[in-house]
């Protein structure tokens, strides 16, 4: 019934638009009136530098993030967005005609009709004390159920006006990514010998935290997902420069050059994350649960490289401290003496740990346009296209 009335609300909000064509364009291409979002550095419009400049985030050196080049190509400053220009985040909100997703912590007049972004930077799925019993440290403790506790924190006053059904069935949720920051800190801070295994075990507990996460959403009432799996982590510059002389050429994608093993551990942690979104599709039928696969959309950018626009084994970082695949911890982008390639738009990853706007520009056309989704989604509302059929 919730999904008939989401549904009936899409046509009216359509056949507005259709209406009044000259009027504003909200409506455009989608039948939602705000996004809310969730997530870590790849969704994270600005909450990260926020809390820098706040005081309430710790750091030793000022965030790099906040540092030209970031944020050049699209904005023409830095905004705490981990890239040159614009995220996933931020096509899939103009691909609905809705303003980019403001960041939670961003400024004082936040319009909460509009939706409003949780995501940070750097912040795991699991608990960071969970984390800190196994040797594992974070510099905040700002984990997933951090994110999920501000959200409930502000219902009452995002759901003052219309009741938080009434928002839910015209909002999309897009949870995630997430996972990359418990595992990478695992990669990095533990040995190679014992550190893949450690992140395997943490796979099934991440995925059922990302689980019982969006039951809860499910249970505020929300109705509308889209859920994105992880990248791949063994083409960023960042890995491939960490585990540099750890691997043979075996041991490499002779396609691609990512390495070979990481990126089979990102395919397990999705393909168990798709099994979860199953369950709680069987569980919650007339909640729409859209998966988005940026992992295989990704991995047709390194495989095309050229056909998309880009260099020729494009693993190398645009912006960067030098080295093989430029990426050095020590001098990231933003710090001197690292220096930022002259066209963005040919590189897919920009900073080692983070992919170029160009690139997030495709991932975010593969997702919308249904490839790269499951279920395949019609663009208009998200809604499978089997549901849309039956309506
Ligand atoms: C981190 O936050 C959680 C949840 O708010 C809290 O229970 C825990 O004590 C905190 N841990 C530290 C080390 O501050
Ligand atoms: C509620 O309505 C008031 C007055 O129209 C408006 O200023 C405010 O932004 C609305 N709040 C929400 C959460 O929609
Ligand atoms: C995409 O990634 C998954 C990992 O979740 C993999 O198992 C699957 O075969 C890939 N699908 C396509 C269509 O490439
Ligand atoms: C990283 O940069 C530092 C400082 O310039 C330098 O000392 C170090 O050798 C570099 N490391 C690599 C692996 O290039």
């Amino acid at each position: 019934m919730a999904f008939l009335s989401a549904f009936l609300s899409c046509i009216l909000l359509l056949s507005l638009s259709l209406s009044s064509s000259s009027s504003s364009s909200q409506f455009a291409d989608g039948c939602y009136t705000s996004i809310f979002a969730f997530g870590d550095s790849l969704t994270d419009t600005g909450n990260y530098l926020s809390l820098c400049l706040k005081g309430l985030q710790t750091y030793d050196r000022f965030p790099f993030i906040g540092l030209p080049p970031y944020g050049e190509t699209f904005f023409g400053r830095p905004t705490g967005r981990c890239s040159d220009g614009r995220l996933v985040l931020d096509f899939i909100a103009e691909h609905y005609g809705l303003p980019h997703v403001q960041p939670y912590f961003g400024g004082e007049n936040l319009n909460l009709e509009a939706g409003v972004n949780f995501a940070v930077a750097g912040v795991p799925a699991l608990d960071v004390d969970f984390h800190e019993e196994r040797g594992i440290h974070f510099r905040n403790n700002i984990s997933m159920r951090t994110q999920l506790k501000w959200f409930t924190d502000l219902l009452p006053s995002l759901c003052k006006n219309s009741s938080c059904k009434e928002i839910f069935e015209r909002s999309l949720v897009v949870f995630g990514p997430f996972g990359g920051d418990d595992y990478g800190n695992v990669f990095f801070q533990k040995s190679v010998e014992e550190s893949l295994e450690d992140a395997q075990s943490l796979q099934p507990l991440i995925v059922d935290a990302i689980t019982s996460a969006i039951e809860e959403l499910i249970e505020l009432g929300v109705v509308n997902l889209m859920v994105p799996g992880m990248l791949a982590d063994g083409c960023l510059a960042i890995t491939l420069s960490f585990f540099y002389t750890s691997y043979n050429a075996h041991d490499y994608d002779p396609e691609t050059g990512c390495l070979t093993l990481l990126n089979k551990f990102d395919e397990n942690h999705n393909n168990l994350l798709q099994a979860a979104l199953v369950g709680i599709r069987e569980r919650h039928p007339h909640v729409s649960i859209v998966y988005a696969d940026y992992y295989n959309a990704s991995l047709q950018l390194y495989r095309s490289s050229e056909k998309f626009g880009f260099i020729k084994r494009p693993l190398k970082a645009c912006c960067g401290g030098g080295g093989p695949y430029n990426y050095n911890s020590s001098v990231p982008c933003g710090y001197s003496p690292s220096q930022a390639c002259v066209d963005p738009s040919s590189y897919i990853n920009w900073d080692g740990a983070h992919l170029t706007e160009a690139a997030y520009k495709w991932i975010s056309k593969a997702v919308l346009n249904g490839h790269f989704t499951i279920p395949r989604i019609n663009s208009l509302c998200n809604l499978p296209y089997e549901k849309k059929a039956y309506v």
